[in-house]
């Protein structure tokens, strides 16, 4: 899939470093080719003798080897490659990005080039939930850069939470969607998925039976066309596909906070199961049985993601669309969704339980939208995303701009 594909790594510095040397071994097998670049930090984790040996080439270590820049130019040297990925990609490198600082090698190459950038973040959970770096996250994606992770999970500092740099396999995945030529290739798209869960107690929920699967097919399908896919799933039953911008979220209001955080985007997939209601106040202990009779749960309502993201009036997606699960007057009850959500396309389908769709293989939709209702045979999931994606494509195509 990478056969005679260019790819420039920068290994910045941080425990996460000794990922990369998988990470070449497993770039080289698909057969791109890999010039290495190890920060002075990142020398400090991994040798450039084993990046070298593993890349099968010289690794570049420092801007100010005149002997390196006879042979080539820094400025060559970035931008002699199909693709740039930073990983791991350290606070302090993001930082030197978002300010656009060329102190040394890896921030002068990244400073040089207009080639596309994909970078695999790694750091402290609480380095990455500061406020400074979630900055640095927003200009870096405003800047079209593209993210292979975090994610979430034990940290060699051994705190947990995001900051676990991409397994070198989704770091691949990513690599393969960024390189991939179609009809979106430099589309940045949202899509929620799964069901959401929203806490009576500390044991308890409010779930649905959503799987996933519909979402997870649809952002495979985008990533498919060359999409750069921003998943926001809820837990949901199925894996996610690889090579997305992965965010788990658990409640509606954690999911509405994922979205809001991944724009700019240029379309919005909601095809998310969002509880439409949470407890007014989740209880903090477990909720034990009283000999004064059955608890009062008291309801408030969860906000609207899909009506959030249409209605935006700065920054809102060129493409909203939503999903209509209903079990009567399919077509007339989506319409009006589409009209009160303020969504632009609306798929609507029909999840009575005769149907078998809610949590089945296959999908038969009518696509809503405002030149009129289409309605699609019914086939398996993957082909309804499939689908969708291509008249996604076909809207954003600049020529219907
Ligand atoms: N949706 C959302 N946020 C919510 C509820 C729904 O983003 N809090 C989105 C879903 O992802 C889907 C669409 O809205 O794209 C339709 O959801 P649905 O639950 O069918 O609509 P409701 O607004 O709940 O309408 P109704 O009560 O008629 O079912």
């Amino acid at each position: 899939m990478l056969a005679s594909k260019r790819i420039l790594l920068i290994i910045g510095g941080g425990i996460a470093a000794f990922k990369a040397l998988d990470l070449i071994r497993r770039l080289r097998e698909r057969g791109a080719t890999v010039t290495p670049v190890l920060t002075r930090a990142g020398a400090e984790f991994v040798t450039p003798l084993s990046v070298s040996a593993l890349a099968g080439r010289k690794v570049f270590t420092d801007l100010f080897d005149l002997t390196d820049e006879a042979e080539m130019g820094h400025i060559e040297l970035s931008r002699s490659a199909d693709l740039i990925v930073v990983a791991p990609a350290t606070a302090d490198l993001m930082a030197k990005m978002a300010q656009g600082q060329a102190g040394d090698l890896a921030s002068t190459l990244l400073l040089a080039t207009d080639t596309p950038l994909l970078i695999a973040p790694a750091m402290n959970v609480r380095m990455w939930q500061h406020k400074a770096t979630q900055r640095n996250i927003d200009t870096l994606r405003g800047d079209g850069i593209m993210f292979a992770g975090p994610n979430d999970g034990d940290m060699a500092c051994g705190e947990h939470g995001p900051g676990r740099m991409a397994e070198p396999l989704e770091i691949v995945a990513a690599i393969e969607t960024a390189l991939a030529d179609g009809p979106l290739k430099g589309r940045r798209i949202l899509v929620t998925s799964g069901p959401t869960h929203e806490p009576i107690d500390p044991v308890r929920y409010i779930a649905n039976r959503s799987s996933g699967a519909q979402g997870t097919a649809i952002a495979r399908a985008l990533s498919a066309l060359g999409a750069d896919v921003v998943f926001v799933t809820g837990p949901a039953d199925i894996a996610p596909p690889e090579g997305v911008d992965l965010h788990r979220v658990e409640t509606a209001r954690e999911m509405l906070a994922a979205c809001e955080a991944a724009l700019p985007v240029d379309a919005a997939i909601c095809a998310a199961a969002v509880a439409d209601w949470r407890m007014a106040s989740a209880a903090m202990s477990k909720m034990k049985k009283t000999a004064g009779g059955l608890p009062q749960l008291e309801f408030a309502e969860n906000p609207d993601i899909l009506a959030t993201l249409s209605q935006r009036t700065q920054g809102r997606p060129a493409l909203v669309v939503g999903f209509a699960a209903e079990t009567d007057d399919l077509e007339a009850n989506a319409t009006a969704k589409r009209l009160r959500k303020g969504c632009d396309w609306i798929v609507a389908n029909d999840v009575s339980a005769a149907t078998g769709i809610m949590g089945g293989t296959e999908n038969a939709v009518l696509l809503i939208t405002d030149t009129g209702t289409e309605a699609w045979p019914r086939m398996p999931k993957d082909r309804v995303a499939a689908r969708l994606a291509q008249r996604i494509a076909d809207a954003l195509a600049p020529e219907t701009q």
